[in-house]
């Protein structure tokens, strides 16, 4: 956290306890753009009160200059800079070195940026064998958990983070490895060998290698294939404070290392009210089946007694239609033209459920609209990636994200280990129960079968 002498603004809220006639300032301090915040840093020392906000619905957790999101206009930008011209304009390494240094890369910078990553494709031939501990059947995010996480005990040439060279080449070797790791996992739950990486192809292109290619043929895919695989990186490089990115950033705090880091970010990711509705989304498109069962589920999603909800839909920030869905929905459109998919009965119910939803009462008062995970699953799939890819997808975009989150964090001199507080409702202090004092209730009833 950055110290504020320069953003504080003159202007506070004035806290008042009508219990005890006193009131507190709370500074403001404005944010470049988006919300201000108020200071409440000094708030428990004041009054001896916390604030209560579970789910963080209205509480800023840090400052980052890294990513900013209108909800209500829709807007998402990286570095200032808007995600449509980033999606039309910029590949996938490019937009990481965007987050990573906060501009840009010169031409020489980023031909630099792309050698650097290129060289940290591999990984330790040890680390391959861990994947055979694995169940052919495992699930990739739980690979993904434990590959990740191990990567920690191979690299302790850069552990002093205080060093920006460590710093740096651990950044490097998460955002070179991640491909890699994703397309082994893939391999690995099918039965093929593993391929290794071509430092000869782009970042999409040898992840696409490394995951469709066989020993036995030639390898082609078409520009267009690897244009929209890049796309759908760019699409999730990055998103501000998620449950992801916060766990990655709480894990951090501690002085964790950044490979675990990520392995917990990569855990929380795979919720399904997270990254893992990408998954969700299809399973959903596939239980409707027929155009002519959505009113069934909309009215399933509406209903306050029936757990279902919309997946794809719906977002803790967005009260506006998702940026990224939108030019995903076009990516999705351009990939089954380019595979003759274009009758893909997925895509024509997801259509549909769209423009019925938008219509109706429910999700346009609760403002609920097409989030990320609403049309990529239509992508990856026309890919040809079993759903049990998609969260590891999502996983590999979001890494450059969460470890530029983690940079940041890392080098902001009042850095402080993340220790939230409660609201205490248990019981308060009783005398200890002997055990012949002890009621004969039983709480194990459904264990004791
Ligand atoms: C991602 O945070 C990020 O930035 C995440 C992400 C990223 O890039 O990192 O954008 C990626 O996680 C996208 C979200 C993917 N998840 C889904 O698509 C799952 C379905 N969506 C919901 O579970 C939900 O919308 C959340 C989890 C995304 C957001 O939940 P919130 O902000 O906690 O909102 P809420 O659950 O309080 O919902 C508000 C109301 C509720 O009704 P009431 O209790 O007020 O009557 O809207 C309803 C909810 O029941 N609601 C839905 C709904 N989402 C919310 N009703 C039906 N279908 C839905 N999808």
């Amino acid at each position: 956290m950055a110290d504020y002498e320069d953003n504080k603004q003159n202007t506070s809220f004035t806290l008042f306890n009508n219990e005890t006639g006193k009131s507190y300032e709370l500074p403001v301090i404005k944010g470049k753009d988006g919300p201000n915040v108020l200071d409440i840093r000094k708030l428990y020392q004041e009054t001896g009160m916390f604030t209560y906000d579970p789910g963080f619905t209205s509480t800023a957790s840090c400052d980052s200059s890294i990513t900013f999101i209108d909800g209500n206009k829709g807007i998402l930008r990286h570095r200032g800079y808007d995600i449509h011209e980033l999606a039309s304009h910029s590949e996938f390494l490019e937009v990481c070195y965007l987050l990573l240094h906060g501009d840009l890369p010169s031409p020489e910078d980023k031909q630099k940026f792309k050698d650097v990553i290129r060289n940290h494709t591999m990984l330790h031939e040890q680390l391959v064998h861990l994947y055979r501990g694995f169940r052919r059947d495992a699930h990739p995010m739980a690979i993904m958990v434990g590959v990740v996480g191990a990567l920690s005990a191979f690299y302790h040439d850069s552990t002093d983070f205080s060093d920006i060279n460590q710093r740096m080449i651990a950044c490097h070797r998460l955002i070179a490895k991640i491909p890699t790791i994703g397309a082994m996992a893939y391999k690995y739950s099918i039965g093929q060998p593993f391929v290794y990486p071509r430092n000869d192809l782009s970042y999409a292109e040898n992840f696409l290698y490394m995951t469709f290619s066989v020993p036995t043929e030639e390898f082609k895919i078409s520009k267009k294939i690897v244009q929209a695989m890049d796309r759908f990186f760019v699409l999730h490089a990055d998103h501000e404070q998620n449950a992801s990115t916060s766990t990655v950033r709480l894990a951090g705090s501690s002085g964790a290392n950044p490979f675990a880091c990520i392995a917990a970010g990569i855990a929380s990711l795979w919720g399904p009210a997270h990254g893992g509705a990408n998954e969700a989304v299809i399973k959903m498109l596939e239980e409707i089946g027929d155009v002519k069962n959505i009113p069934e589920f909309i009215n399933k999603a509406k209903d306050k007694n029936d757990p279902f909800r919309l997946m794809g839909f719906g977002h803790r920030v967005y009260k506006n239609y998702d940026p990224r869905a939108s030019v995903m929905k076009e990516s999705a459109h351009e990939v089954l033209e380019e595979l003759n998919k274009l009758d893909d009965p997925l895509l024509k119910i997801a259509i549909e459920l769209e423009k019925i939803a938008l219509k109706d009462e429910y999700f346009i008062e609760k403002k609920l609209f097409p989030n990320v995970d609403f049309y990529s699953g239509i992508i990856l799939k026309a890919l040809g990636f079993p759903t049990s890819m998609f969260t590891v997808l999502f996983a590999i975009g979001r890494t450059v994200g969460w470890i530029s989150q983690w940079k940041e964090m890392i080098e902001d001199p009042i850095n402080k280990i993340g220790r939230p507080r409660q609201l205490y409702l248990g019981k308060t202090s009783r005398e200890f129960q002997k055990e012949s004092t002890r009621e004969k209730k039983s709480i194990f009833k459904w264990l004791w079968k």
